[in-house]
């Protein structure tokens, strides 16, 4: 079932752990490449139309947003990778941004990895993936954007997906922040975590 969203508000923005904030609530944070779809599947889980902005441009996410959600748990929205626009500077403070992120964070509990279901994984998504199991983070599929593929071309996405990442296909959820396809499904997969 999904969660019930009695509060759902921005707390801060960061790029620095000292600018985190302290609430030592559990943690969930969302990765992916820049524009596949992680603020548009925040607000979505949240029921909010425009909690997290989204945008066609890619690079519309560039620091780590926090949200905390009926006073229990946070939700952490990472600013997208792989966009070959964005400056050398900001492409540069990527990686050690995000990093010191997932590295120095105790509440953290899970990182919801998120793909296009219509794309192969690239090798910036390959290298998120092998770094989060390297350093035993916790981490979940979600292939979005289903509503853009036929019903019947799903299935078989998503076995190819699971194939080069190696994981059990049965792992991955498949989303849709147009439809809703997934919302219950991931909502229950991301509480086993809450804890
Ligand atoms: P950055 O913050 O730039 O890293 O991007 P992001 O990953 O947060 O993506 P965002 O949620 O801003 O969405 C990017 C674009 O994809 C927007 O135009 C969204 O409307 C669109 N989009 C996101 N999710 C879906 C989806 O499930 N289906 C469809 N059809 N479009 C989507
Ligand atoms: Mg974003």
């Amino acid at each position: 079932m999904a969660m019930l969203i009695k509060s759902a508000k921005f707390v801060k923005s960061a790029v620095k752990p000292i600018h985190y904030p302290d609430t030592g609530l559990p943690e969930i944070a969302f990765a992916g490449r820049s524009n596949v779809g992680k603020s548009s599947l925040i607000n979505k889980l949240l029921n909010r139309k425009k909690l997290v902005r989204t945008s066609r441009t890619p690079g519309c996410t560039q620091t780590i947003n926090f949200f905390e959600i009926n006073n229990e748990l946070m939700f952490v929205d990472l600013p997208g990778y792989g966009y070959a626009k964005v400056s050398k500077e900001v492409r540069k403070q990527w990686g050690p941004m995000v990093e010191a992120y997932l590295t120095s964070r105790e509440n953290l509990r899970v990182v919801v990895v998120i793909l296009d279901i219509r794309r192969t994984p690239t090798s910036d998504d390959m290298n998120l993936i092998g770094w989060l199991s390297s350093k035993h983070i916790p981490y979940l599929i979600v292939l979005t954007k289903a509503d853009k593929l036929k019903k019947h071309k799903h299935k078989q996405q998503k076995v190819k997906i699971a194939g080069i990442i190696g994981v059990d296909e049965k792992d991955i959820t498949t989303f849709s922040a147009r439809t809703g396809e997934g919302k219950e499904e991931l909502w229950e997969r991301l509480l086993e975590y809450r804890r």
